[in-house]
């Protein structure tokens, strides 16, 4: 059991009187320290780390010694560089490397600080290169919070709130099979939500000439941990095809292999014309890249630009984790099917078990649970998802929320498989509370 001090609660009411509200409200958790699988709260509190402190940390908490002694190095000689203004061989360096990872036909990067400034870059690149006005996204979407991307974004209403409005945007049903917003069956709908799309945003809204992209998650993240159908996207691509839309992926929270292969929409078959990326392609520090195919051309001079994309420490940090992964990407893959393979079993053995899991889904280590008051009647659990959280917290483990009643499992890739399992068995018992909860009030 952890302990909550003083000390805890002082940098906590220190930091609400002084910062303005984001999103933090799970539990109490105040970072000091960490390395590999754990991570340490300023009282010494030990926790496994089943977040990688939202899906940044691929290679362990505050990333390898490779990585961090990059940083140092690069920390000495020049940090900041003006790589939109000035020339400089170490983003170079990356890019070339990342360019290695990338199905053929790709390779013309813009640098950035975040996912959602990679999206943004997107955004625009889309438009200078169709120009079109209308970019299509899913419900259930999440792009981004600036005024573009958040055009994009549909996952909750509080993040549009007051912001809007957001013209040139059309959004469309995401295939959420568990709960199906066509209520059909995936074995029998022939892919219902794509005919939809055909036949009611692009037959009576918007004309697919004036489309420019659409934006996919394909993975939704923060909408709840959504995998579609592995045919899916396949189906949508001769769609766009047929009305030369351009198909932007965003790789933010899935890729970087986190689902096993280096784009989580490898997984389905299919290549987009831009890719973002940014999480953990920066090695624990920002960096956002959008990275489109070389066939699209290039943009004018000055239409897009910034300060910092291409910082020396984010790249520098950058380049010794993905020099990593791409020395030890066979391995990797290999760990990283077979660990999320085991963390589905026992999931799914616990969906034998309880009541509130309503559903478990996920590709390599990006796993959803979401939680329900009882399997027939599907109603989130929401208190539920809440009580299992801090239940695990408690017990020492971390874990984020996702949607609306998902709990997302996104381990460090290099996760220990032992530190795996007592992660699980820290879940398993959180969840025996939470249902035994919902039992007595059922
Ligand atoms: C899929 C996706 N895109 C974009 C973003 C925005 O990234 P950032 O918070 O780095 O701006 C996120 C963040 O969670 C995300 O999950």
């Amino acid at each position: 059991m952890i302990k909550i001090t003083k000390k805890i609660n002082d940098v906590i009411k220190r930091d609400k009187k002084i910062f303005i509200n984001t999103t933090r409200e799970a539990y109490p958790f105040v970072a000091h320290h960490g390395e590999g699988d754990f991570v340490y709260d300023i009282a010494g509190n030990k926790f496994i780390d089943f977040s990688s402190f939202i899906a940044v940390y691929a290679f362990g908490v505050n990333g390898n010694a490779g990585i961090r002694n990059a940083i140092k190095r690069q920390a000495d000689l020049l940090s900041h560089a003006a790589f939109t203004d000035y020339y400089s061989e170490l983003p170079v360096k990356f890019g070339e490397l990342l360019v290695k990872m990338l199905p053929k036909g790709f390779g013309r990067l813009f640098l950035s600080n975040s996912g959602t400034e990679a999206n943004e870059a997107a955004l625009k690149f889309a438009k200078l290169f169709t120009d079109k006005p209308y970019t299509l996204a899913y419900y259930n979407a999440f792009h981004g919070r600036t005024n573009g991307t958040l055009g994009l974004t549909a996952s909750r209403l509080v993040q549009r709130d007051h912001f809007g409005p957001f013209p040139g945007v059309v959004h469309v049903p995401f295939p959420y099979c568990y709960r199906c917003p066509l209520k059909l069956e995936p074995e029998s709908c022939g892919f219902a939500c794509i005919d939809y799309i055909r036949k009611y945003p692009l037959a009576k809204e918007v004309d697919p000439k004036e489309v420019n992209s659409f934006f996919i998650e394909p993975i939704q993240g923060e909408g709840g941990y959504v995998v579609p159908p592995r045919d899916y996207f396949k189906e949508l691509k001769r769609l766009l095809d047929e009305h030369n839309i351009l198909l932007v992926d965003d790789e933010v929270q899935a890729g970087y292999m986190r689902t096993g292969k280096f784009f989580a929409l490898d997984n389905f078959g299919v290549t987009a014309d831009i890719y973002t990326m940014a999480k953990a392609v920066g090695g624990g520090l920002p960096l956002g890249v959008t990275i489109t195919k070389l066939s699209l051309g290039n943009i004018e001079p000055g239409a897009h630009a910034n300060t910092f994309g291409g910082n020396h420490i984010s790249v520098a940090a950058a380049y010794a984790s993905l020099k990593y992964m791409h020395n030890n990407k066979r391995k990797l893959e290999r760990q990283i099917v077979s660990k999320g393979k085991h963390i589905m079993k026992r999931l799914n053995e616990m969906k034998e078990r309880y009541e509130i899991i309503g559903d478990v889904r996920g590709i390599g280590l990006m796993i959803g649970i979401e939680l329900v008051r009882n399997k027939k009647s599907k109603e989130p659990g929401v208190k539920e998802r809440d009580i299992v959280l801090s239940e695990s917290f408690k017990n020492g483990l971390l874990l984020l929320p996702a949607g609306t009643s998902t709990i997302r499992i996104v381990p460090p890739l290099t996760a220990n498989i032992v530190n795996i399992d007592k992660g699980l068995d820290i879940l398993d018992r959180a969840i025996s509370v939470a249902d035994r909860g919902a039992n007595q009030s059922r």
